[in-house]
Order: structure tokens, then sequence, then C-alpha cells
């Protein structure tokens, strides 16, 4: 199973991520090898739109086997007097995975480890399954994430991806479980894509630039093809 994770950040209007939904699920009709891949577990696609848009999009891919709605972050709180935030209780039945830790949250909205790790609390007793990002070594990880997204600070939206060989390496000091769905993130667009599923060491890939075009997306997909 490959993973391809869309994080459309806060990049995309409403109007967008409707005719992007449109797009994708038509390239996804007109291309019966996907339709296999996706039906023989072989590829799993997660859309992280921001939160308004997951109702919006709810219906657009129900019916399709292994494409999933994923929020980009998660409260830390279970409910009550917390103004502003979303919580794991209000999208559970709207998205099955949640990006938590990404660099943009640890670097803008100063969020630590204790914070991360009571999201990924959240998300795991809410049947929510998170995707940790980790930039690196120092990051921790935490017991119960299943889905590991390692995203070095340098390459995430810079255009500077790491090469395969920097990425495994990574890979093997991060002494992961066997069974951990190692994801890697940054700058991967359609013309690398292929560089990288070389070896079966990448379970797959957090895509943001390259994910606001729903063509560029779908593209990625393709070209990941051995
Ligand atoms: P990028 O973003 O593909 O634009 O580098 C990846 C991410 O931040 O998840």
């Amino acid at each position: 199973m490959k993973y391809f994770i869309a994080n459309w950040k806060a990049r995309i209007t409403a109007d967008q991520a409707l005719n992007w939904s449109k797009e994708f699920s038509d390239k996804i009709g007109a291309d019966t090898v996907l339709q296999t891949e996706l039906n023989n577990d072989k590829i799993r696609i997660i859309i992280c739109a921001p939160y308004p848009f997951l109702f919006l999009l709810k219906n657009r891919f129900n019916n399709r086997k292994n494409i999933f709605l994923g929020s980009q972050d998660i409260s830390p709180f279970d409910e009550g007097a917390y103004t502003g935030e979303v919580t794991a209780k209000m999208l559970q039945s709207t998205i099955h995975y949640s990006i938590i830790g990404h660099s943009e949250r640890r670097h803008f909205f100063h969020e630590i480890e204790e914070t991360i790790g009571r999201k990924i609390d959240q998300a795991c007793s809410h049947d929510i399954e998170p995707i940790l990002c980790i930039r690196g070594l120092k990051d921790k990880i935490h017991p119960a994430v299943k889905i590991i997204a390692y995203e070095p600070v340098d390459a995430v939206g810079t255009g500077n991806n790491e090469n395969l060989q920097q990425v495994i390496e990574m890979k093997k000091k991060l002494k992961l479980a066997a069974n951990t769905v190692f994801i890697y993130g940054g700058s991967v667009d359609p013309a690398d894509i292929k560089s990288y599923t070389a070896t079966g060491e990448i379970n797959g890939f957090l895509i943001g630039n390259a994910s606001l075009d729903p063509v560029e997306f779908y593209q990625i997909i393709v070209n990941s093809r051995s």
C-alpha cells in the first residue's frame, strides 16, 4: 500500500476545493488502472483539507475505496470552553486521519511535544489515525503513532527535496517499529516522485504545493508507478 497525502494548508478557497474535488474525481473516473489500484489496496489517497471544507468534500469521495479525508491539525482538548477549537469528537464521523505536529504548527503556533502528545491521544481515542510529522531525530515519536511523516524543514515548500538516500538514512536512524508506515514529505512533485519509489523503503508521500492542482497531484500518483 502506497499513501498519497494531500496537504492543502491554508492555500485554497471553498470554491477551489469544490472544483479540485470534481476535477480529481473525474481523473480517477477516467483511469481504470488507478481504480484497480485503489480497489486492491495498492494505493490510498488522503485529502487533508482545511476544517470547513471537510464537510463539503465528504459526499464527493464517500463511495470510493481508499480515498479518505484528513484534517491538518486537531484540538488537544476533548470538549469544553475552548473558543475556536476543532475537536476530534466533532470530526470523527467525517475524517479518518489527522496530520499532527506539522513543522509549520510547531514553528508558527509554538506547538510543543506535550501538546502534540495530547492531540495524538485525542485523535486515537476518537478513531482518527494520526499522521505524525517529525523534522528529524529530535522530535518525539509517540508510541501510539503508526504513521510517521518525515519532513525535513529545509525541504518543506522550498523545492529542495531530500534525495532517496538521505531519506532512507534518516529512516534507519529513527529505528521505527517494523509495522510503522514511513512517509516522506518535502517538495515532492511529479518529476521527482519516481526517484523515491525505486525501493520499497518509503510507504508514501505528504504533498503540499504539488497537491493544490488536482492534475499535478494525480500525476504524482501516476508517475509513482514502477
Ligand atoms: P511541500 O509541503 O510539498 O510544499 O514541500 C509538504 C508539507 O508541508 O507537508
